[in-house]
């Protein structure tokens, strides 16, 4: 489906709860089905990626209650052991995280299965997971030596590895972690620069033999781990879009409840503050997750560099932060951002065309881009090219925009914010 967007100068205004975190409610789900007992969250993300994961243990043989429309889960967990071969292919969709994450679940089952994932998935690199797993011992079949889905997987016997991970990827850390649960020995990963810690945090508190080290995280062969209850905080990716918008809009206020403020997370609202936005933060929780309220005022904002050492802190908000960086006084540079070439699409290209299109200087860079601020945006047709992120940061740029902008394809936006459109009316007032 394409949206015309209409653009309305109105600021942000109004008070927001994001949904659940995407990343956490899929290793809720995963923690939960591996758990021994029942495992119960509210505030689950019910949007299609997760919901990915939820049919996939289903199909594992797990009892899963959700009513949807509800956001409460009831998993009955079956044990490090009690997954049961699936009769069909397990179908990940758009979902990435998903099909990474369970590669490392299945790595260890003692039954084979076959994963696959729609036209963007099935071009996602895979090799980065199948690689660290095949040489624990599982047996990985793929077109490309394992690296492109449908993928096949044998679990088996697994024998720990010391691992380093160079692309400072959360979904490789947790790959492997999960497949070290089963594995003889000790399994390690090494990071130098940290990405998200939300599977450490779920091992810490279900119980697994687990260590974090400075840069170094350990987990040994697990017998059992524990079931949790967890109400699941809000999604600063997608929080993100609203906040970016609220920042840059003069008149804006907007407050965010419930956020979740993982600092490993939180790298969009330390850039934004860099460009001169008006945050307020309170942490009122810090486990198991932290989490607290934001209020945003917003204003003109200035330009800013962004380098590699803060990428993986804000790896999914860049896009937006894209967007800001065009309207913003001055220049901006996004530089060692190369993994965004294979997400859900490449998303500095998406980005470039879109920006360019709608009147934005911004030049593409192998690593990011090169931006230089306009005032204001012209309406015109853009394309999200099935990519969810994409299609949310160009309809934000309607904030600062003359004419009417359509998005070719939103749809996609169900796969981690179905309420998008719906909240965005209502936070500009339309
Ligand atoms: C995720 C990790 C990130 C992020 C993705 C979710 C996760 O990917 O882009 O949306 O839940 O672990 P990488 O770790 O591959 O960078």
């Amino acid at each position: 489906m394409n949206k015309v967007v209409s653009c309305k100068t109105n600021p942000i205004l109004g008070r927001f709860v994001p949904p659940g975190d995407k990343s956490i409610s899929h290793r809720a789900l995963m923690f939960g089905a591996l758990a021994k007992g029942t495992s119960r969250f509210s505030h689950f993300l019910e949007a299609d990626d997760c919901l990915r994961t939820m049919k996939a243990f289903r199909d594992m043989g797990v009892s899963i209650e959700h009513g949807p429309g509800s956001g409460n889960v009831v998993v009955h967990g079956v044990g490090l052991q009690g997954l049961k071969k699936p009769v069909q292919e397990l179908d990940f969709g758009n979902s990435g995280t998903s099909m990474r994450l369970m590669l490392g679940i299945l790595a260890g089952q003692n039954f084979e299965a076959t994963l696959i994932g729609d036209d963007s998935l099935s071009s996602r690199p895979m090799k980065r997971v199948t690689q660290p797993l095949k040489q624990m011992g599982a047996q990985i079949k793929g077109r490309d030596k394992g690296n492109f889905a449908p993928l096949s997987i044998r679990g088996g016997k697994l024998n720990g590895i010391r691992f380093e991970n160079k692309l400072s990827s959360a979904q490789v850390k947790s790959a492997i972690l999960l497949a070290g649960l089963f594995a003889e020995g000790e399994t390690s990963v090494e990071e130098l620069i940290a990405s998200r810690d939300h599977t450490e945090r779920f091992l810490e508190s279900c119980g697994a033999i687990f260590q974090k080290s400075g840069t170094e995280t350990k987990v040994q062969r697990t017998q059992e781990l524990q079931s949790f209850q967890m109400e699941i905080p809000g999604d600063i990716s997608s929080a993100a879009f609203f906040i970016t918008g609220a920042a840059m809009i003069p008149g804006s206020e907007l407050v965010v409840e419930k956020i979740c403020l993982n600092p490993t997370r939180t790298g969009v609202l330390e850039v934004l503050k860099r460009m001169g936005a008006e945050i307020r933060i309170e942490q009122t929780q810090d486990k198991p997750e932290p989490l607290g309220r934001l209020e945003v005022k917003g204003k003109k904002l200035v330009g800013t560099r962004i380098v590699k050492q803060e990428i993986p802190s804000l790896i999914d908000e860049l896009p937006i932060l894209m967007t800001a960086m065009a309207l913003a006084q001055g220049e901006s540079l996004i530089s060692g951002a190369e993994e965004l070439r294979v997400k859900e699409t490449d998303r500095i290209h998406s980005m470039v065309k879109n920006l360019t299109a709608v009147g934005g200087h911004i030049q593409e860079l192998p690593d990011g881009c090169l931006i230089r601020g306009v005032e204001k945006f012209q309406g015109r047709k853009v394309q999200s090219l099935g990519d969810h992120r994409t299609a949310m940061s160009m309809a934000i740029a309607t904030l600062a925009m003359e004419g009417a902008l359509e998005i070719e394809d939103v749809d996609c936006v169900r796969t981690s914010f179905p309420d998008f459109f719906a909240e965005f009316d209502r936070l500009r007032g339309v």
